[in-house]
């Protein structure tokens, strides 16, 4: 491993501050720069960085010979185009989540990263989380038997935004967690929203999946709901497992239920419900995993398990199902 990482982070509105948090306690990093185009943002920050260096424009982060990396936590429509920036200067760059809002903007991040030789990772933050990670052991170990199908829930009564809707704001994670989960991509995409708050804005996404090998999946994204959910169901052919990030005790739960052939008639099915259990899972703060990962890459020169081309794949299936959503739109 090489020295410590410089890091600067720029965007310290709702989510950069805890990225700035962790990058400046992890032993192999040094959080240099922070950066927001706002006064009272950096003024409020301060407070919490004493040695850290604090600016309203990127140009200094990029005039600064000795930073390693840019963490890029700003408005999704701005990625593209600081990551290319960022790249460009020889940077390494990590996105906060999705990568871009368009597939023509994401493969430009993807070139230039390409071109520059240095890192790109997307900050696709539940890849990271301990629960999704043995999820992911359990089905790729075969207990589970064929996975049929999968469904996520991210529900709130959660925050309202202007810019993006809830298939873009919520659905980046269900979605990388499926692509992760399921290692292929789907051929066959739909989905159905509605817009209460803000016109042309969905509040609420219903969005179905099929994939080459059979695996389906399904999403329901609501940021308009009584229930505050962020759940994985996967069922497959022998048992079925859920990720429940709101179970504090049992974030991940195995159900062994199915249907067995029955023995005494041949073609009939009985119905099998048998134990179920929950595994240790580790409590390290995912965003901490993240952070210390991407660190890894940079000092190390390997690829991020969330790099730029993982991003891309998922503003593929993001892109097509804006497309469906304003396919469907009512007239
Ligand atoms: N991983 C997660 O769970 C998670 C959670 C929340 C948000 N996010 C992501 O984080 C990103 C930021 O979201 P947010 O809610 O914090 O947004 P926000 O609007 O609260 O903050 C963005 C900040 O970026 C600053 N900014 C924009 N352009 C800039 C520029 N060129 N130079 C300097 N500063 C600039 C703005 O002044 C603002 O303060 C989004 O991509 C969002 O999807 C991720």
């Amino acid at each position: 491993m090489g020295e410590l990482a410089r890091v600067g982070v720029v965007g310290l509105g709702y989510w950069g501050p805890n990225l700035a948090r962790n990058f400046d306690a992890i032993a192999g990093a040094e959080l240099t720069w922070c950066c927001d185009e706002r006064d009272a943002l950096r003024e409020r920050l301060a407070v919490a960085h004493p040695r850290t260096r604090f600016t309203a424009d990127l140009d200094d982060l990029l005039a600064d010979d000795e930073l390693d990396a840019v963490v890029l936590a700003t408005p999704v429509p701005t990625h593209a185009d600081l990551a290319v920036r960022v790249l460009q200067a020889g940077k390494h760059c990590f996105v906060e989540k999705p990568l871009a809002q368009s597939v023509a903007d994401a493969e430009r991040a993807v070139a230039a990263a390409r071109a520059s030789g240095r890192v790109l990772m997307v900050g696709h933050l539940l890849e990271y989380h301990p629960g999704v990670r043995k999820l992911k052991q359990i089905a790729d170990s075969g207990e589970l038997g064929e996975i049929h199908y999968i469904y996520s829930n991210r529900l709130n009564l959660g925050q309202l935004r202007a810019d993006e809707n809830a298939l873009w704001s919520l659905g980046a994670h269900d979605i990388s967690v499926i692509l992760h989960l399921a290692g292929e991509d789907p051929y066959e995409l739909s989905a159905h929203g509605e817009s209460y708050m803000r016109a042309g804005i969905e509040d609420v996404v219903f969005a179905f999946l099929r994939f080459p090998s059979g695996l389906a999946a399904h999403l329901h994204l609501s940021w308009l709901d009584p229930h505050k959910e962020r759940r994985f169901t996967v069922v497959g052919s022998q048992r079925m497992a859920t990720f429940d990030d709101m179970d504090v005790e049992r974030k991940v739960t195995v159900y062994d239920k199915g249907f067995d052939q029955s023995a005494s008639s041949y073609g009939e099915y009985i119905t099998r419900a048998g134990d179920i259990h929950s595994p240790r899972i580790s409590n390290a703060e995912p965003l901490r995993l993240e952070v210390e990962h991407f660190v890894d890459c940079v000092r190390s020169g390997a690829t991020p398990r969330s790099d730029g081309e993982s991003g891309l794949r998922v503003v593929r299936v993001l892109e097509r199902l804006q497309a469906e959503l304003e396919r469907s739109r009512r007239g």
